[in-house]
């Protein structure tokens, strides 16, 4: 049975999620602001959740309506199967938001729409009280425009959460963000990566991942395998052809950063993901001792909000534009909330992208070469 699923992206990324989904040959992908829609089965949204590197969460689409009134949404929730989805004991929370919409209230959305659940499932399973004792089906409304959505959480924990990052160093880039650094960098399996600011490693753990093909989300579980329709030997199936996919790791991944704390964190979540023998971590200071002789950095530096001083961060930036100036000549992908960034590190870049990392507005700054040409004399 075709299903419509609904995934949420972070700002500025939902070309690349739609593009991933192309990729698992997914049908009708469409992205809008924030997310994107494909059509698929219950299989296909077990391998998007198991698959996919830059969406947040896989949401089965339940209704799709306008409600300009509580009347109007209570009447469209009421009217949906829901009873072919959850379960007589089945525990339904609602949570969502709303936006540029008429019914503004989130509180009084949601009581709303639990009642109007609760009266479908409680008419269908002959049921006064429905007891909420069994397996989670957690409901989301999105109101936009006075459209809403409403939606069946198939994920749980959210997609960036892979399972290999327990702890994190200060200020950790989100997964699906650096994972998304290292698709937009186009980056050939073979050519040289490095990451001289590497925290917790998730940018190279990331790009390994991406470079031997390995699932992302093939170390942890989703809501949807507790569902009572729930096949687990489709979800077994799916998990072994993970394996059978993964392919021979080629160019060196190599990072380095001079929190000591940091690096033995990044050595253990490069072990839990599986990529331990594929990056090799270095305890230094940024200098050209870090970096390979070609290849690309890719990188989520210091930006003086969270860790240290604005001035800090910049006099960093600056001994980066020197040392990368004088070569090697390295492909750069930095990103960071400072305006002055080109400024700073002397050179303009070739390509720039909006892009959120968790509130901050950043800007992921791309430099096909890094190097200056000599001057003449
Ligand atoms: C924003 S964090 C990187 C977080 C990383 N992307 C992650 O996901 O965990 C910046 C890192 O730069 C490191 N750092 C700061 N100044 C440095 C320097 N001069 N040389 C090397 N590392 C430095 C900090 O220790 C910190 O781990």
């Amino acid at each position: 049975m075709q299903l419509r699923f609904c995934v949420p992206a972070l700002f500025g990324l939902e070309g690349l999620t739609a593009d991933e989904l192309r990729r698992l040959a997914m049908a009708d992908v469409s992205a809008e602001n924030g997310r994107v829609f494909f059509n698929g089965t219950w299989e296909d949204a077990a391998k998007a959740n198991l698959w996919l590197r830059t969406g947040e969460r896989v949401l089965l689409v339940l209704g799709d309506f306008l409600a300009r009134t509580f009347d109007e949404l209570f009447e469209s929730v009421k009217a949906l199967p829901l009873e072919d989805i959850i379960p007589k004991n089945g525990a339904f929370p609602v949570k969502g938001h709303s936006v540029r919409s008429r019914l503004m209230s989130i509180p009084d959305c949601q009581k709303i729409i639990k009642k109007a659940a609760a009266t479908r499932l409680g008419h269908a399973y002959g049921l006064n009280m429905l007891p909420e004792t069994g397996t989670l089906y957690q409901l989301q409304f999105i109101i936009l425009n006075d459209r809403c959505l409403l939606l069946l959480d198939t994920t749980g924990t959210a997609l960036h959460k892979r399972g290999y990052r327990p702890a994190a160093s200060e200020a950790p880039i989100r997964e699906t963000l650096a994972a998304a650094m290292v698709l937009l960098s186009r980056r050939r399996g073979d050519r040289p990566l490095c990451d001289p600011f590497c925290g917790s490693g998730t940018i190279l753990i990331e790009a390994a991942m991406l470079a031997s093909n390995r699932a992302p989300g093939a170390l942890r579980h989703f809501a949807m395998e507790q569902f009572d329709n729930a096949d687990a030997q489709m979800f077994r199936r799916l998990r072994e052809e993970t394996l059978e996919v993964l392919t021979p790791f080629e160019g060196p991944i190599t990072g380095s950063d001079m929190d000591p704390a940091a690096i033995a964190l990044a050595k253990e979540n490069a072990n839990r993901a599986g990529c331990s023998g594929q990056i090799a971590f270095t305890c230094a200071p940024f200098s050209r001792e870090v970096l390979p002789d070609s290849g690309i950095i890719i990188t989520n530096p210091p930006y003086g909000e969270r860790l240290g001083t604005e001035v800090q961060a910049r006099a960093l930036y600056a001994q980066m534009g020197k040392v990368l100036a004088e070569g090697p000549n390295l492909g750069l992908y930095v990103i960071t909330p400072d305006k002055e960034f080109e400024r700073v590190f002397g050179k303009k870049a070739d390509k720039k992208r909006k892009l959120y990392n968790g509130m901050i507005q950043c800007e992921l700054y791309q430099y096909r070469q890094t190097a200056r040409p000599a001057k003449r004399k």
